[in-house]
Parts: C-alpha cells; sequence; structure tokens
C-alpha cells in the first residue's frame, strides 16, 4: 500500500500567516502540521508516499527531504494549479500505479492515527472507504447522505446538508478509483471534486464502505481551527523529560509543562498543557492552558493563554492578557512608549487585531 498526501493548495482562508509559509507546515504544539501526517502514514506501515506539492515552490522539499526521518520514501507531486483533489489523484496515477493507497489531505489531523481505517479497508475488501466525523457545520466539507448503514450519496459543501457528517480528509481507495476520476468533469468552481468521485462510484456500484470516527478530527483550514487543533494536541501530548531547559527565580509550573532545550522560565507561572519551544525565553510572565510558543521567542512582563507564538515572536508589557491568538514568525507585540498614549500597528495584509 502507498500513501498520497495532499501540501498544495494556496491556503487562502489561513492568510496573513499564508502569505510566507506553506499552510502545512505551519507548526501545532511546535511541530509542522504535515509532520503528523507523516507519522500517521509511516505508523500505519507504509513505506512509500507521494507529496503533492505546488509547482512554483520547493518550501516543502526542503522541509521533508527524502522522508528518511520517518522511515518513508518520498516522491514529490508538482501540480501547476490547484485544480482539485480528485486532480490530485490524476497526477499522480504513474506513482500510484495498481497498488491501493491512502490518500490523506496533509491539513487535516486526527487522533490515534490511520492505521484502524487502513485496517478496516483491507478487511471489508472495499473500493473506496471514507471516514466520517460528526461536525457542527456540515456544510464546509463533503457530506455523505446515509441509510441504514450504508451511503448512498456524496455531496460537496451543501447549502442544505443531508447528515451532520462530514467526510474527513483520510480516504482509501483500489485502482477502480481512476475510473472515476477520469469520468468526473470540474465543478461550478472549476475543480475536480473528492466529492463527485464518491459520488460517481456510488452511483456505479463500487463498494464504499465508512468508519466514523469517534475521537477528535480537525481540518485546518480556518486559524479557530488551528487554535483547536493546537488545543487538543496538547491536551493528549504525553509529559517528556525537560531535558536542557532552566527554570530559574520565582517560577511555578503547573500541569504538562514542556520544555525544549535551551528555553528558560524566569519569575513566570505556566499553566499547562503548554510548550514553550527550543531557546525561548518567558520572563516575569503567565502563560496559560492550551498554549505553544515556538523557538527563539521572548516574552516578558505578559500574560498568553490558548494561543500560538510562532518562532521569534517578541510579546512585551502588555498590560492585558492575550488570549485566543495566532502570531506569525518574527511578530512584535510591544509596550508604546512615550506621549501621547496610543496604538500603534504595522499589520500585515489580512492582519486582525481585536482590542479590549
Ligand atoms: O478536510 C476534509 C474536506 O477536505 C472534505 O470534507 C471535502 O470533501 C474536501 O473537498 C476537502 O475540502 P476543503 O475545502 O477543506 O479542501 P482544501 O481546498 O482545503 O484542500 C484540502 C487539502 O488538499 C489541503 O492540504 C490543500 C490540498 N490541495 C487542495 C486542492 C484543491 C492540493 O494540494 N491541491 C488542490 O488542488
Amino acid at each position: 500500500m502507498k500513501a498520497l498526501i495532499t501540501a498544495g493548495g494556496r491556503g487562502t482562508r489561513l492568510r496573513p500567516i499564508t502569505h510566507t509559509r506553506n499552510k502545512h507546515l505551519i507548526p501545532i504544539a511546535n511541530k509542522p502540521i504535515l509532520h503528523y501526517a507523516l507519522e500517521y502514514v509511516a505508523e500505519a506501515g507504509i513505506r512509500e508516499a507521494g507529496i503533492i506539492v505546488n509547482a512554483d515552490s520547493d518550501e516543502v522539499q526542503r522541509a521533508l527531504g527524502d522522508g528518511s526521518r520517518w522511515g518513508l520514501r518520498l516522491r514529490y507531486i508538482p501540480q501547476e494549479a490547484p485544480l482539485g483533489l480528485a486532480h490530485c489523484i490524476k497526477i499522480s496515477r504513474e506513482f500510484l500505479g495498481d497498488e491501493p493507497f491512502v490518500f490523506y489531505l496533509g491539513d487535516n489531523m486526527v487522533v490515534g492515527g490511520i492505521r484502524r481505517f487502513v485496517e478496516e479497508f483491507r478487511s471489508r475488501g472495499s473500493n473506496c472507504h471514507l471516514t466520517l466525523s460528526r461536525v457542527r457545520d456540515p456544510e464546509r466539507f463533503g457530506v455523505p447522505e446515509i441509510r441504514g448503514d450504508r451511503i448512498v450519496s456524496v455531496e460537496e459543501k451543501p447549502a442544505a446538508p443531508k447528515s451532520g457528517y462530514a467526510v474527513a480528509g483520510i480516504y482509501l481507495y483500489d485502482r477502480t478509483v481512476f475510473e472515476a476520476v477520469d469520468a468526473i468533469r470540474p465543478s461550478a468552481r472549476g475543480e475536480l471534486e473528492i466529492s463527485d468521485v464518491h459520488q460517481w462510484l456510488l452511483e456505479h456500484g463500487r463498494r464504499v464502505t465508512f468508519t466514523e470516527m469517534t475521537g477528535w478530527w480537525k481540518d485546518t483550514g480556518l486559524p479557530d481551527d488551528l487554535l483547536e487543533a493546537n488545543r487538543l494536541i496538547l491536551d493528549h501530548m504525553p509529559a517528556r523529560e525537560n531535558a536542557g531547559a532552566s527554570v530559574e527565580g520565582n517560577s511555578t509550573l503547573v500541569g504538562r509543562v514542556i520544555l525544549e532545550p535551551g528555553a528558560r522560565v524566569v519569575n513566570s507561572n505556566i499553566r499547562g498543557p503548554v510548550i514553550i519551544g527550543e531557546r525561548t525565553v518567558v520572563e516575569d510572565s503567565y502563560i496559560g492552558p492550551f498554549t505553544a510558543i515556538h523557538h527563539d521567542c521572548l516574552i516578558r512582563r505578559s500574560e498568553v493563554e490558548f494561543s500560538i507564538v510562532l518562532a521569534n515572536c517578541r510579546i512585551e508589557e502588555i498590560g492585558i492578557r492575550i488570549e485566543g491568538s495566532l502570531l506569525g514568525f518574527d511578530a512584535r507585540l510591544l509596550q508604546a512608549r512615550g506621549k501621547p498614549k496610543t496604538h500603534r500597528f504595522i499589520l500585515g495584509d489580512q492582519g486582525t487585531v481585536e482590542i479590549a
């Protein structure tokens, strides 16, 4: 069995962070989203994976290398434009050959990995095995219509969803999927839709089965999804020894607090689950639950909770607690000096600031 993992597309819903960075490389709990996909695939016993990448960038290749870190052999498959998920399968025909494969959307995260889905696909002898998750907003996803224990139709982002489920971005196929991919036509938004592939397979009597996910699953399409995924990962993260980090002065660490090598906590109160990255300094501050602070940041005389702070950020002397926030690489939040006392912003395109 092989894996096909997506890392292309434009990530427009995550701007401004994705102006400078492929969305699949944004860290969740200090680890790029795509690393989770590679770990899950390797853990399922798969050794060869194709990665769909934007043809005009080698950012993903530089970040992942040849995959040997995960015990995988990676093949990069460039996509000229984001023409749809079925298009990703189409251009991977030669790499996939006639082997069954797991198609994994690289921006999806799932607790417990994917091995159980692979096993179910195999044991049920399906042509296509889908994973379903109950969601509050099915209109954002591919939505199945279910009768008894069978899926009878699938629609992409329907205005009137026929169930409360999303088809999650972990799909298993045998080679019959290529017939469907070749038969469907682009949708109104110009993409070869994966839901149309599923609908075609159903209409043509192929065996389409599914697993309902019981744990959490997250598609990290929107900023709030990143915060939620970060919360869930931190919540499940096992405790580690904080080797090479230092806790100094009058500091308290409560709950699961992971300090990466070179991190320094000085006169601060950290309430886990929290991860603090390499060489980051937290001084005279409070860091609250579900916060990930990436490497080489400085947090001084400030309070941060339920947030993601990416590498090289500086937060200094902010008088009000920062919460539910996502700070991109190299961002600065500083106390304004001088008179009159004003707020001063240098905000990138599509940035958001909410002031109390
Ligand atoms: O996350 C599950 C949902 O994923 C499903 O419920 C939907 O049926 C499915 O269409 C998809 O919807 P999204 O709107 O979330 O797809 P998105 O455009 O965000 O792309 C998903 C992943 O595939 C992401 O890793 C970007 C990548 N991608 C996307 C397209 C359209 C590519 O690499 N190439 C592409 O052409």
